[in-house]
């Protein structure tokens, strides 16, 4: 990275004289020394208007904008070294990002680690929390090459373009912030339940045969699991949309097979079209028109997996439709129940900067900014491929809900895919990164984050495993992955001590699914990620700002675990009273070494359901509330329910309830006090847990699911 080391005397700034306020605590900047017209491309939402009205004169912080010798534009914010800075998206190393460098630039990262300034995402957004908790979040919405240096304030170089418009949140707290973050560039969807069940993954499963092994062996070994991924090699020669007739002769046949024992499977797609006359899908991108061509208007070619390649123009409307009928097609052919989009950066191997030429052309639309080079849309051009394939999804199964996970994306780009934290090394620095990782991510707006349970390249040991499936298999998104020739990160592969934690961390997700799932319909209505950071419990605390092997879950659960070989548990603990729950079959307050704690909020009520084998058996029956007062004797928590796919939530299929404890005299009662939507309420048996701030076991009172439950409280 080139340095951004100009003295700040060095050139000459400038401030907006006349910004613009766009919402509530929002204030959208423009540099005075602007040419044209700014890029747009996360702004594909309702982006707010302006309001017309004069901004705050005492609006905190002000961008200040330049430009440098080369004709960079410069953004600049001051900050006092007591602001904590999180939320640039992306990154491996410390949570907490001041006193960093980051390169917004997607990039195939293989082999990543802290040092590494840029990888698959680009996120050019920054959450800054003041030591009095107050918060601000900065977003400079480019799509070009971003430099981000936090060493001394907020300072971007943007490497190309006009100057973007800078949008200022601000908040009381952080929750403000990602609430206003939210209403820029859109929530992320509600997943269907089955995705924020259990994945498993390899690179590759090579036959049909072995698809459908694994799964089996899954519910032989009552290991609980949705689904099984297809990487490359299900295709004939690394050709996208094609398969190995040899290998994967009959896919429709395994996806009923899979499906009758509550599997599903999501296939991978490469953006790369392999050149070859006899193929079909190469011969219709070239007779549509739909691939990139360079500056001398030749055919761009690039190697990846299957040899030299063609790309599809991702930025064109009209050559989406065409990816998204490809996509509608082998999902028909295949039963794949969501795609994978690899590989998008776009990756390119042998190029400069492994990746197309920065003056190659994008026919992008005028939306998006109208047709020019490259190194404009590279950043966003894996979120349009995944944007595609979600479309293709749609296409082929108008009634469900599309899931699509991309390596590569943007800013916004939670609106079409899910991410994970691409190809990690199984070592412990790793496991490391990966809490902060998914927590930067979600606090740039990206919530449905997961990593590659166990690591991807190299071996991991039985107790790396172990301990990474206590952490993976409770984040928002959970698929155990490994590399080729490395062992297979199923949970049965280290033996039996790591099978059985790998076993109760799976039955806790599964239990913990109706709190996961009311996490994501409230995502989208506040905009804050079901995984947020411990300093979320108390912004005022600084000493939770670093916290790392800790996080939350909404805003009742915390996990608190060790990322250290020694298994010592580091992160300190909010205020206030956080009681020990752990959801595994009839073990209550069992534990296991490998896995995090789990604590309760004092005040919260946390919706468990019964342990299941996959999500097909997902019935909240009986419901169990487990309930941690406060000192008033109080607690409340919601569930969210629906039919847990297609759309008719959102014309009041749902059923929505706030549940509230209450002390009264020598009982306690637990009943409802809200409910939202029109699905009625099913009929089942529900099940109070009171913790017990000694530590002892819960008091315990049975029910039914509708009722106001009184639970007799000892002495
Ligand atoms: C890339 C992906 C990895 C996948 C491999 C083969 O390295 O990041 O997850 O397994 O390609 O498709």
């Amino acid at each position: 990275m080139a340095r951004a080391n100009l003295k700040k005397s060095a050139v000459r700034w400038f401030v907006d004289e006349a910004p613009e306020v766009v919402g509530e605590g929002v204030g959208r900047f423009r540099s005075p020394l602007a040419e044209g017209a700014p890029a747009v491309s996360i702004a594909l939402v309702e982006t707010p208007a302006p309001t017309g009205e004069a901004i705050d004169p005492d609006f905190r912080p002000i961008p200040r904008f330049a430009k440098d010798a080369e004709g960079k534009h410069l953004i600049r914010i001051d900050t006092d070294p007591t602001v904590s800075i999180y939320g640039t998206g992306e990154v491996a190393g410390g949570l907490r990002r001041n006193g960093t460098r980051q390169v917004m630039w997607n990039t195939d990262s293989f082999g990543y680690d802290k040092n590494t300034e840029a990888l698959y995402q680009s996120h050019p957004w920054v959450l800054a929390v003041r030591e009095d908790g107050t918060a601000f979040g900065v977003l400079v919405d480019s799509t070009y090459r971003l430099e981000l240096d936090l060493t001394d304030g907020v300072f971007f170089t943007c490497c190309g373009g006009d100057a973007p418009l800078v949008y200022v949140l601000t908040g009381e707290g952080p929750e403000q912030v990602m609430r206003g973050l939210a209403r820029l560039i859109g929530p992320c969807p509600l997943p269907p339940l089955w995705v924020l069940g259990f994945h498993q993954c390899r690179y590759s499963y090579m036959s049909q045969d072995q698809v459908l092994e694994v799964a089996r062996e899954f519910r032989a070994r009552k290991l609980p699991c949705d689904v099984i991924w297809c990487d490359i090699d299900y295709m004939d020669g690394y050709r996208v949309f094609t398969l190995d007739s040899e290998h994967f002769p009959k896919p429709l046949e395994m996806a009923q097979e899979l499906e009758q024992i509550g599997m599903r499977s999501v296939y991978i797609l490469d953006p790369g079209i392999k050149i070859d006359e006899a193929y079909k899908a190469h011969a219709s991108g070239l007779e549509g028109g739909h691939f990139v061509r360079q500056a001398d208007d030749e055919l761009f070619e690039g190697s990846v997996w299957p040899g030299p390649c063609h790309f599809p123009d991702f930025l064109n409307a009209r050559t989406r439709e065409w990816w998204a009928g490809l996509c509608a097609r082998f999902v028909r052919e295949t039963g794949a129940a969501g795609l994978w989009t690899d590989m998008n950066e776009p990756a390119v191997f042998e190029k400069p900067g492994n990746t197309m030429y920065l003056d190659a052309r994008h026919e992008a639309d005028d939306e998006l900014g109208g047709p020019d080079v490259h190194a404009r849309y590279h950043n966003v051009y894996g979120m349009h491929m995944a944007r595609a394939t979600q479309d293709g999804l749609r296409h082929a199964r108008p009634d469900k809900r599309p899931f699509v996970l991309s390596r590569a994306n943007h800013l916004g780009g939670q609106r079409h895919a899910a991410c994970w934290t691409g190809d990690s090394t199984s070592s412990w620095d790793h496991l490391a990164y990966t809490t902060p990782m998914a927590l930067n991510m979600g606090l740039a707006g990206q919530p449905l984050v997961g990593c590659d349970i166990g690591g991807f390249s190299k071996d991991a040991t039985p107790e790396l495993f172990a301990r990474w499936m206590g952490f993976g298999c409770l984040l928002p998104f959970a698929r155990a992955h490994s590399d080729k020739e490395t062992a297979g990160h199923e949970p049965w592969v280290f033996g039996e001590a790591c099978e059985t934690a790998s076993r109760l961390a799976l039955q806790r997700r599964y239990r913990l699914l109706p709190y996961l799932y009311t996490l994501f319909f409230e995502h989208m209505r506040t905009g804050l990620p079901p995984m947020r950071p411990l300093f979320f419990a108390d912004p005022t605390d600084t000493s939770l700002r670093d916290a790392e092997d800790s996080f939350l879950l909404g805003d009742g659960l915390l996990v608190r675990g060790s990322v250290r070989e020694d298994n010592v548990r580091m992160a300190p603990m909010p205020k206030g009273r956080w009681l020990r729950y752990e959801p595994a079959p009839d073990k209550l307050g069992a534990t296991n070494p490998h896995l995090p704690e789990l604590m309760v909020r004092a005040g919260k009520v946390i919706p468990v359901g019964p342990v299941i084998q996959h999500s097909g058996e997902y019935r909240i029956d009986p419901l169990t509330l487990v309930v941690c007062l406060d000192d008033e004797g109080h607690a409340r928590g919601t569930l969210y329910e629906d039919s847990g796919d297609g759309h008719a939530h959102q014309s009041g299929d749902y059923l929505y309830t706030s549940y509230a404890a209450w002390r009264d005299g020598q009982r306690v009662v637990v009943g409802i006090e809200h409910a939202e939507g029109d699905r009625s309420r099913p009929a089942r048996a529900a099940e109070v847990l009171i913790l017990r701030p000694d530590g002892g076991a819960p008091v315990r009172a049975a029910g039914f699911g509708g009722d106001t439950i009184p639970v007799l409280m000892p002495e």
